[in-house]
This record gives C-alpha cells, structure tokens and sequence, in this order.
C-alpha cells in the first residue's frame, strides 16, 4: 500500500450531535462512497475528565477551556444522566483524509461556516454565551458538533490517545507497534510496574501498544521526562473502564 494511502484523522461526533440525533445524517456526510476514505476505527466513548483534557491540552488556561471539556465531556447536554454522556470516535484513513474530512466538516464557528461554507456539518452547529458569575459575556461556547483532526501531527498524536492499536484491523496500522513484555499499572496519576491495590492494568506482557507509548512508558517508570505524557497513555486505557459521574 502507497504510504499517502494510509494518511488518517480522527473525527469525534460529539454529544450535542447525539443529543440532537444528528449522528446519520453526519454519518452519512462522512461515508465511504462520499469521501472516498475507508473506516478504520470506531467506538463509543464515556469520556472521562483525565481523556478530554488531554484531547483539548493545546487550550489550556483558555476562557472557555473549563466549558469546552464539559461540553466535550457530555456533562453539559447531560447534566443528570451521566449514562448518555458519549461521543462516537472514528478513524478515516486514504488519500489526503486530513484535508478531506475538514473541507467536509467546515469552520470552527457555526455562524462562520453558515456564512462561508453552507452545508457542511458545522453550519449546523450553534453558538451559546459564556457568562461570568456576573451575568456578564466573557466569551462563546462554539457547540459545533464535530471534531476533526487539523493537520497530519495532531492527528497521529489524536488517534493515539482515543485508540489502542487491537482497536485498528492490523492492516490499517499506520503508525509503529511493538509487543510489551512488560506489566503497567496505573493509580491517582502514578505509574507501577507491579500491581498495587486499587490500581488498573494498562499493560500486560504480550499485549500489542503503540511503539511511541512504550517508549514514553520506559522512560516514566525511570522516573524521566518522556515525550507521551502518563495521562495521555493512561485515559487511552481506562476508556470505558470506569464511570465518571460529576
Ligand atoms: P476541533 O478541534 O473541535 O475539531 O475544532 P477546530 O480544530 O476547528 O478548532 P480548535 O481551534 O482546535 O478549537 C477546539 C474547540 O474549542 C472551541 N473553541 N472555542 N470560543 C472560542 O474562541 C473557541 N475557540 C475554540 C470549539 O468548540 C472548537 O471546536
Ligand atoms: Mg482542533
């Protein structure tokens, strides 16, 4: 297979979308036939606090960080009903997936792409003000229905942290795999090779991971800066592992 034939994206249908039953008509903007790329991964996602932080991390400290990840968390269209909280995770992958899953997708702002790109699946989008305890708008909260990846980086980067590699069929890997021969425990934010109490397997001996996350683990257990934070590595693994209620 040519390499530009395995160029992914992630693409995020997020809970507003679900709330609003948009998923098939957004489904069937993004099929086979109409894009020209091939599905390569897909799930349904509780996204804890720990996964949309690091999914978002470029906007931290942003005035609408705190409600972008509760948005993206389905706490605000959910407030009540943890149990619907979910956004659908896919991997598109071909020729130019990047570009082509954006063109289709639109600008940011639901306002801009009504203007400047009708009928993409953000004009279908809306937008609600941020307020102050004042009362007073500090900012807009963009509901804008779905996330695409926006460059190659940020994509590998992307579907890295949403997909473990058994998640992709083996033939649509586009990124290195290794074996682990070893075990990874996680717990309150810190790293174990050995099980302690109250901790998640991660990792088992034989499991297939993402080459880059191996690496990143050798170097955290020593106690070393890496280049995949433990975070991202670990929100990848407890997805839909444990509940989240807040
Ligand atoms: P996304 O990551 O969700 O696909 O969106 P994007 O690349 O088109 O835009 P990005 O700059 O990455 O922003 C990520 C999300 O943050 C919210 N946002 N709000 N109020 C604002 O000024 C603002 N700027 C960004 C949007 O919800 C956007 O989808
Ligand atoms: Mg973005």
């Amino acid at each position: 297979m040519e390499k530009e034939d395995l160029e992914q994206t992630l693409v995020l249908i997020k809970p507003d979308a679900l709330k609003n039953s948009l998923t098939g008509y957004i489904l069937s903007q993004l099929s086979e036939f109409h894009t020209g790329l091939r599905f390569a991964g897909a799930k349904i996602v509780h996204v804890s606090r720990m996964l949309a932080e690091e999914h978002y991390a470029e906007h931290r400290g942003k005035i609408f960080f705190p409600g972008l990840i509760d948005f993206i968390m389905g706490i605000l269209q959910y407030p009540d009903q943890p149990h619907r909280r979910r956004v659908i995770a896919l991997v598109y992958q071909g020729p130019d997936a990047v570009q082509k899953i954006r063109d289709i997708v639109g600008p940011t702002n639901p306002h801009e792409a009504r203007e400047k790109k009708p009928g993409s699946i953000r004009s279908l989008g809306t937008l609600v003000p941020i307020r102050d305890a004042q009362g007073n708008e500090v900012g807009q909260r963009m509901e804008n229905l779905i996330h695409a990846s926006a460059n190659l980086s940020d994509a590998e980067r992307e579907i890295k942290l949403w997909f473990q590699p058994t998640d992709i069929p083996p033939f649509m890997h586009a990124y290195p795999t290794v074996v682990s021969q070893d075990h990874y425990y996680y717990r309150d934010g810190k790293l174990f090779t050995t099980y302690e109490p109250g901790s998640i397997c991660l990792i088992a001996p034989g499991n297939v991971v993402w080459q880059s996350d191996k690496e990143s683990l050798h170097l955290l257990v020593q106690g070393k800066p890496a280049p995949v934070p433990l975070s991202s590595i670990a929100a990848k693994y407890l997805i839909n592992v444990t509940k989240e209620v807040e």
